[in-house]
C-alpha cells in the first residue's frame, strides 16, 4: 500500500503534476506546488464543482471573498478559542504529534500485528477522553501503552497542549495585537459574513446557496500524505440558506447530490462511504463525511455539515448587525439554517489521481507483452483532451495537423507533438490521461480521415477531419 502511494506520488512529480514546493531548497514541508498538468487538472475539478453548483443550480450563485478578513470573524465563528488539536511533544526528538494521530497510528500497528480487540478499545478509550478533553488521562493512555516516538523511539513526552491551527500575521506597518490577522482556516465565514450581501443584490429567495473557492490555511501538527494533508490548501464549500425545521431534509438532499457529483467524476460507489459524525461539533445537529478509500484507508474527502444557525446568529451578535431573512411565504422573518458541503480541491485531485492509475500489461497480437502507465481521468476533467500527431515530420502532414490544432484549440486544450515514434507518443499521452489522440498519416491527404485512438480501450478508428471537433466535445461536456 505505502509502495502503490509512494508510486503516484513519483508519477505525480515525473509527469508535471505535483512538486514539492520550493524543492530547491529541500521544499517547504506539507506546501506543494501544481505543475502543467496538475494545475490543468486542479482547475478542470474546481471549474467542473463550479458549474455543477451554480450553472446547475439556479438558485445557488458564487462568490469570491478575500483571505483576509475582519479578525473579531473568527472570535464569532469559535475558531480563535476552540479551532486547536491536542498535541505532545516527545522530549528527546523535539517531534510534536498530534495527539489522535499518534495514538490511531499506534492502533494501526496493533491491527497489523493481530491485536484488533486492542486497538479497537485504545481508539474508542481516546476518542471519549479526547470529548472530554481530559489531557491527562489521554497522556496516561499513552505512557501506559508504552506508545514509542517514530524518530528516536522514546517515550519521554510533555504534557498534552492545545495547538491553534490558525496562522497569524500582521496588518500595516505597527506590529500590535490589534492589528493581528489571521489566514483563513476555512472559506465559510466569507460566506456568512456577506450572506446579506448576497441575498439582497442577487435577489435570491430561500432556500438558495452561495458557493465559493478559495486558498485556506491551517498550522497542521503531523503533515504527511503528501497532498491529503498541507499547510496551504483549496476548498470548494457552498452554504445552502434554509428555514429553521427544514435543514435536515435539505442535509439528506444534499449528501445524496454530492455523491452523484463524486460518482460522475468516475469514482465507483465501492470506493466511497458515508461516515457520520459520532461527535458533533458545538455548530451542527447532523453531520457526515465522504470518505474516499485511499492506499493508506479511508479517510475524509468532504463534509456536509448541518450548521443550524449557529454561524449567522454569532455573527450577529458580534458585529450587531441583523442576520435576518423576511420569509415572504410564512410572513416571517428568522436567522436561516444552514447545510453545508465542503470538499478539499487538493484532496479530490488526489483521490481522482488515486482512482486513475493503472499500471498494464498489454498482450500484443504477436503473443509478446507490453506494458504502460494509464491514467484513467474522466475527460470532463483531464488536463488534455485531445493529443495531435502527425505520422511524419514531412510530406504536408504537420501542416494539416496544425490546422486541426488551431481549429479545435479555441474550444479545449490541445497538445502538438510530432518526435518519436506514434507508441511512445501515445505512452506519453496515457501516462497523463489524455483520453484521445489522432494520428495524421498519408491517408489524410487523399480522403481527409484521420485515425482517432481511445486511451482506456487502446482502440482505434478512422473519423473525418470535418467530425473531430464534434467527438471530442461530445465527451468532454
Ligand atoms: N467549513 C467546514 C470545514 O472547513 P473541514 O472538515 O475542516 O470543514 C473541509 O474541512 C474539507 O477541507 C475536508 O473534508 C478536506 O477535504 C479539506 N481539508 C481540510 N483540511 C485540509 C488540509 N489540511 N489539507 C487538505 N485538505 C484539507
Amino acid at each position: 500500500q505505502e509502495n502503490t502511494f509512494q508510486t503516484i506520488i513519483s508519477h505525480a512529480k515525473e509527469y508535471g503534476f505535483v512538486f514539492p514546493s520550493s524543492e530547491i531548497y529541500d521544499g517547504l514541508s506539507a506546501v506543494y506546488d501544481y505543475g502543467p498538468y496538475g494545475s490543468e487538472l486542479k482547475k478542470n475539478i474546481r471549474d467542473y464543482w463550479w458549474k455543477s453548483m451554480t450553472q446547475m443550480h439556479d438558485n445557488i450563485v458564487g462568490l469570491d471573498a478575500a483571505i483576509f478578513m475582519h479578525p473579531t470573524t473568527w472570535k464569532a465563528s469559535g475558531h480563535v478559542d476552540s479551532f486547536s488539536d491536542p498535541m505532545i511533544d516527545n522530549k528527546d526528538s523535539n517531534k510534536r504529534y498530534r495527539v489522535d494521530h499518534l495514538i490511531e497510528g499506534f492502533a494501526d500497528k496493533l491491527t497489523e500485528k493481530g491485536e484488533k480487540e486492542r486497538a479497537d478499545k485504545l481508539v474508542e478509550e481516546m476518542n471519549q477522553l479526547l470529548a472530554k478533553e481530559d489531557f491527562a488521562s489521554l497522556k496516561d493512555l499513552i505512557v501506559t501503552n508504552n506508545i514509542k516516538c517514530e524518530v528516536s523511539g522514546t517515550t519521554n513526552w510533555t504534557d498534552i497542549r492545545q495547538f491553534n491551527l490558525m496562522f497569524k500575521t500582521e496588518i500595516g506597518s505597527v506590529a500590535d495585537a490589534t492589528n493581528t490577522l489571521y489566514l483563513r482556516p476555512e472559506t465559510a465565514q466569507g460566506i456568512f459574513v456577506n450572506f446579506l450581501n448576497v441575498q439582497k443584490s442577487a435577489r435570491m429567495k430561500i432556500p438558495f446557496g452561495i458557493a465559493q473557492t478559495g486558498k485556506a490555511f491551517r498550522n497542521e501538527i503531523v503533515a504527511r500524505q503528501f497532498i491529503f494533508r498541507m499547510r496551504e490548501f483549496e476548498q470548494m464549500e457552498m452554504q445552502f440558506f434554509v428555514r429553521p425545521g427544514t435543514e435536515l431534509e435539505w442535509f439528506e438532499k444534499w449528501k445524496t447530490e454530492r455523491l452523484a457529483w463524486h460518482q460522475s467524476l468516475g469514482i465507483p460507489a465501492e470506493k466511497e462511504h458515508f461516515l457520520p459524525h459520532i461527535k458533533l461539533a458545538h455548530y451542527a445537529n447532523a453531520a457526515v463525511d465522504i470518505e474516499y478509500e485511499f492506499s493508506f484507508g479511508f479517510k475524509e474527502l468532504e463534509g456536509i455539515h448541518s450548521r443550524t444557525d449557529f454561524d449567522l446568529k454569532r455573527h450577529q451578535e458580534f458585529s450587531g448587525k441583523k442576520m435576518m431573512y423576511f420569509d415572504p411565504e410564512i410572513n416571517q422573518s428568522y436567522i436561516p439554517y444552514v447545510i453545508e458541503t465542503s470538499i478539499g480541491l487538493d484532496r479530490m485531485f488526489l483521490a481522482i489521481l488515486s482512482n486513475a492509475y493503472e499500471e498494464q500489461t498489454i498482450n500484443k497480437e504477436d503473443g509478446s507483452t507490453d506494458s504502460r502507465v494509464v491514467l484513467h481521468i474522466s475527460p470532463k476533467i483531464s488536463p488534455i483532451k485531445l493529443a495531435i500527431f502527425p505520422l511524419t515530420k514531412k510530406d504536408g502532414l504537420p501542416e494539416i495537423a496544425k490546422g486541426i490544432l488551431d481549429d479545435c484549440k479555441r474550444s479545449f486544450r490541445c497538445y502538438y507533438e510530432e518526435k518519436d515514434a506514434i507508441g511512445k507518443r501515445y505512452r506519453r499521452q496515457d501516462a497523463i490521461g489524455t483520453p484521445f489522440c489522432i494520428t495524421i498519416d498519408h491517408q489524410t491527404k487523399e480522403d481527409n480521415m484521420v485515425t482517432i485512438r481511445h486511451r482506456d480501450s487502446m482502440t482505434q478508428e478512422r473519423i473525418a477531419i470535418a467530425d473531430i471537433k464534434k467527438i471530442i466535445l461530445a465527451e468532454i461536456i
